[in-house]
């Protein structure tokens, strides 16, 4: 997801909340030509693994450990966000993340085990590439939930886990180029060439290469077994450029992701900040609880963030200038997604294997508002 980096000029009323799926998604996604979104419903046999789209690769692994390997859950969702964690190449997590504005790489991350009803989660985690394994061990080895900070570190570290530098060159490269279209009068050139790619989301893949943008970009993933067992974890580098000690939703439980082993597991990914104030993992595993599917649930809950969205980060028709995601996964093995904008996609795994699936969206492509550019002082 991305938000471009200067102002969020927005006033307007909020839009009006709304259950009813965009036709034209609803349509890519059953095969239907119209309907409403009430009792819409996917695929319901056990095991299903879901998450977002940059966990492609982990769905399939996870779901491989659970049907061969009779993997507990959340073992196996954890090795599968770790695939992206431990590639250099995804500045999304872990290793090769985006740092935040002083250069350094932090971390947040939190897991949730459906059948021993536990939680763990570490937030601005430095130095270490696989926080989704730290907050597990917070989970397996403290009476507590959240460790932050340089608290987080040594925890690690005397867990074993090995301390290394997480800045990849690529990262590092990015980084200076941010700082130099911070800007225009001060004395950062920007020396990329034309043809440089631009830092790049993980989302949805709205990138232009005049601009710099922030981005955030996370995994989520929820699985149930074949016996209904369930388990969720959610892992980021967080915002590109932020505040050092920011931390979004993915370390808080309830929000980044959730897990209730009679109902089902939900996550997120995109703007921590919007999230936060709906504890949206949580609300959407209540909507399901009260009977509704997990599309719905996920569109419901997208209706909330912006209802809950102060004006300076909506447009003038009330959309948001921010991208959202969630993800969420039943006891019996329904799943869905929803967002604000169409063009995303999200990870699913089941008996008909691993794929990419449209996300639910409540604005078609033609309506997603322009967000503000920021020009480069060049070399
Ligand atoms: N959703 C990831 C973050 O905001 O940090």
């Amino acid at each position: 997801m991305e938000i471009s980096r200067r102002k969020f000029i927005g006033v307007g009323a909020a839009a009006a909340a709304s259950l009813t799926l965009d036709r034209t998604a609803r349509a890519d996604i059953l095969g239907e030509a119209s309907g409403s979104v009430s009792g819409l419903t996917r695929s319901a046999t056990r095991p299903v693994v879901v998450s977002s789209a940059n966990g492609i690769r982990g769905v399939a692994r996870a779901y491989d450990m659970i049907t061969r390997q009779n993997a507990d859950t959340l073992d196996a969702i954890i090795a599968g966000v770790n695939i992206q964690e431990l590639d250099p190449e995804d500045q999304s997590v872990g290793l090769g993340g985006l740092p935040n504005e002083e250069g350094v790489v932090q971390l947040d991350a939190s897991c949730m085990h459906g059948p021993t009803k536990r939680a763990g989660a570490v937030g601005a985690l430095e130095d270490i590439a696989t926080p989704s394994l730290v907050a597990k061990a917070v989970m397996d080895y403290t009476d507590h939930i959240m460790l932050v900070g340089a608290g987080a570190k040594k925890f690690a570290l005397e867990m074993g886990f090995k301390e290394q530098n997480l800045l990849t060159e690529k990262s590092r490269r990015d980084w200076l180029r941010w700082k130099a279209c911070l800007n225009p009068f001060d004395n950062w050139l920007d020396t990329r060439s034309d043809s440089a790619p631009p830092p790049r989301t993980t989302s949805i893949p709205f990138d232009d290469p005049l601009h710099v943008k922030f981005t955030t970009g996370t995994i989520n993933m929820n699985a149930v077994n074949a016996a209904g067992d369930m388990s969720s974890v959610t892992t980021t580098s967080g915002l590109s450029w932020k505040v050092p000690g920011r931390v979004g939703d993915s370390p808080i439980i309830g929000a980044g992701q959730y897990c209730d082993n009679t109902v089902g597991a939900a996550g997120s990914t995109g703007r921590g900040e919007a999230n936060i104030k709906t504890c949206g993992g949580f609300l959407i595993v209540e909507f399901m609880r009260q009977g509704m599917s997990p599309d719905e649930a996920c569109m419901k809950t997208i209706d909330r963030v912006i209802a809950m969205t102060e004006r300076r980060l909506l447009d003038e028709r009330g959309r948001p200038l921010f991208d959202l995601q969630f993800y969420a996964l039943a006891k019996d093995g329904r799943f869905g997604s929803a967002t604000a904008y169409e063009g995303a996609r999200f990870a699913v795994a089941d008996s008909q294997g691993a794929r990419l699936v449209p996300m639910p969206f409540k604005f078609s492509r033609a309506e997603r508002p322009q967000m503000p550019e920021v020009r480069c002082r060049r070399a």
